[in-house]
């Protein structure tokens, strides 16, 4: 039986929900040339054992769960997005079990109180949280996830930003890793030919 859960979330960025409205308008749109899944797919692959939870944060139309299902993962996947319409068009290709309608910052909260999870993962999605959010985003997570978190941080170029419909904000490595908590530490960080870093981070201790 698959759930999706709702908390009450102020700060839905609903700009961007209504942006990603159409789970399958974004999936028609996608780049099948872009290297960035099979990058994911390999560092899951590497840092992710099979049966341990994921968290898919800005899930979208699926792709970290259907490159975690081809690294060899049969854990629980969980799901989340501000955009109902991509929760309900991952939730049907069936990635995930659950999922959380909101703000990644709040799902994370919530995850919290019911005893924390193993990974969290994010492709694509950082740019639309302003430096405040990233950081209040990677100390939620230090607090919730046991083992690490994959993150993608996309290198958007001047013209990308200013087509935007919405705020996109670009994260740069040093700011990333000046911004994380005291017991993270980055375990590999592969830049996808110029389009994106993935930082894979683990617990010191
Ligand atoms: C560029 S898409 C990437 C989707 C998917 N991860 C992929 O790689 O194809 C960004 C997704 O993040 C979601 N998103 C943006 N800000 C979010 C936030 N603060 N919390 C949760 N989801 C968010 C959007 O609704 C959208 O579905």
């Amino acid at each position: 039986m698959m759930k999706i859960v709702s908390p009450s979330d102020p700060r839905i960025p609903l700009g961007v929900a209504h942006y990603y409205r159409n789970a399958q308008a974004y999936e028609d749109q996608k780049n099948p040339g872009n290297p960035l899944p099979d990058f994911f797919c390999k560092a899951a692959r590497q840092a992710i054992r099979p049966t341990e939870t994921v968290f898919d944060m800005g899930c979208g139309a699926g792709l970290a769960g259907e490159m975690l299902v081809k690294a060899g993962h049969r854990g629980l996947r969980i799901a989340n997005d501000v955009s109902l319409d991509m929760i309900a068009h991952s939730l049907a290709k069936g990635y995930y079990s659950e999922a959380y309608h909101c703000n990644a910052i709040r799902a994370v909260e919530e995850l919290k109180l019911v005893g924390g999870i193993d990974w969290a993962v994010a492709l694509s999605m950082s740019g639309y949280l302003d430096s405040e959010d990233l950081k209040e985003l990677l100390y939620r997570l230090y607090e919730t996830c046991r083992r690490g978190v994959i993150m993608s941080f996309e290198a958007l170029t001047p013209e990308q930003i200013t087509a935007s419909m919405v705020p996109v904000y670009p994260h740069t490595y040093d700011e990333v890793v000046a911004t994380l908590p005291k017991g993270w530490k980055v375990e590999t960080m592969a830049g996808v030919r110029g389009i994106a870093v993935l930082l894979c981070l683990s617990r010191k201790t």
